[in-house]
């Protein structure tokens, strides 16, 4: 049985800036918050706050029955956490990896740390740093769920919402893929238009509050498609797929007018040009998910 205190101790490691703000939260939570990271210099702030700044990894890990890693992908977490002393150090431990990377590395690490008995949960953040300690922040998590329920005080230290995806060790990452794929296929979507507004004179103040309209339809478009898109039905009756690829031929003739790339429009006009080929003119957009994934 591990005493209170041990139990609000955690430690950090990898200190840019969302490591930095989940370290900050642990601290301004109460917890004993020990921190590392590669290059010296980052955790001077937390230290002045409180924090333990540890000289290694491995003396940094032994602080705390959970440690929280967030550094920039999985090779950073291999080479911190794959070196024989972290590795001892780590044995009878708890690493929870808020790292962002894909399913499979997640599913690899995991493999080695149950080799090597280590207790290993994976998680994303779907939000900013600003938002971590408040309300507004998002962690998914996915692991056992034994494991998820021992260490959710600690991890509740950071605020927001925590959602325990299952014990698929990957999904918390296909969750992040998936929903990393909406914001930069829109971020790509909206620095297009930026270009081709700039083109017809048009600044990015003035289409500013036009495009805020434009993104408050998805939320909507989310929650209704759910259930066609799990059944495989995909009505067009408000806005069939031969409607939508006039309007992407648009986009991309005045683009490429202005000799602004429309690969990227052009792409999303080629896969609703397949969808009309194959007999779904009349069904909706999304029915182009069963062309790029028949299943
Ligand atoms: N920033 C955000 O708003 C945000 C939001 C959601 C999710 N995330 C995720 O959070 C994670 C961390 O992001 P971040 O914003 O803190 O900045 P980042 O630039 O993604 O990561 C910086 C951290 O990675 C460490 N690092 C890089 N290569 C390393 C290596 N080979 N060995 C050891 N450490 C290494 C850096 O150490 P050094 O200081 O020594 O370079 C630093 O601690 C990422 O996976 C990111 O996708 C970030």
């Amino acid at each position: 049985m591990t005493s209170n205190i041990e139990e609000s101790a955690v430690t950090v490691l990898g200190l840019g800036p969302m490591g930095r703000a989940l370290a900050g939260a642990f601290l301004d939570a109460g917890l004993r918050t020990t921190v590392w990271n590669r290059t010296p210099g980052r955790e001077r702030e937390l230290v002045g706050r409180g924090a333990v700044g540890a000289r290694s990894p491995e003396a940094a890990v032994a602080a705390s029955r959970l440690t929280v890693l967030c550094v920039v992908n999985y090779d950073a977490v291999d080479a911190i956490v794959r070196r024989d002393a972290v590795t001892d150090a780590l044995k009878g431990r708890t690493v929870a990896n808020l790292t962002a990377d894909t399913p499979d590395r997640a599913r690899g690490i995991a493999a080695w740390a149950a080799e090597h008995g280590i207790g290993y949960l994976d998680g994303a953040i779907m939000t900013p740093t600003t938002t971590i300690g408040t309300p507004d922040a998002v962690f998914l998590h996915s692991g056992l769920e034994e494991l998820y329920r021992k260490h959710r005080p600690v991890l509740d230290a950071l605020g927001g919402t925590h959602t325990h995806l299952g014990e698929d060790i990957g999904r918390a990452a296909a969750y992040d893929i998936a929903l990393l794929d909406i914001f930069w296929t829109a971020m790509a979507g909206y620095a297009h238009a930026l270009a081709v507004a700039r083109a017809e004179g048009i600044t990015a103040r003035e289409l500013a509050p036009f495009a805020e309209g434009i993104a408050t339809i998805l939320p909507a478009i989310f929650e209704q498609s759910a259930e066609e898109v799990d059944s495989g039905t995909f009505s067009g009756e408000d806005n069939p797929i031969t409607s939508a690829v006039s309007s992407m031929a648009h986009i991309v003739h005045t683009s490429e007018a202005h000799g602004i790339d429309a690969g990227v429009m052009r792409a999303a006009e080629g896969l609703a040009r397949r969808a009309i080929g194959r007999g779904h003119g009349t069904d909706g957009f999304l029915r182009i998910t069963e062309i790029l994934n028949p299943r």
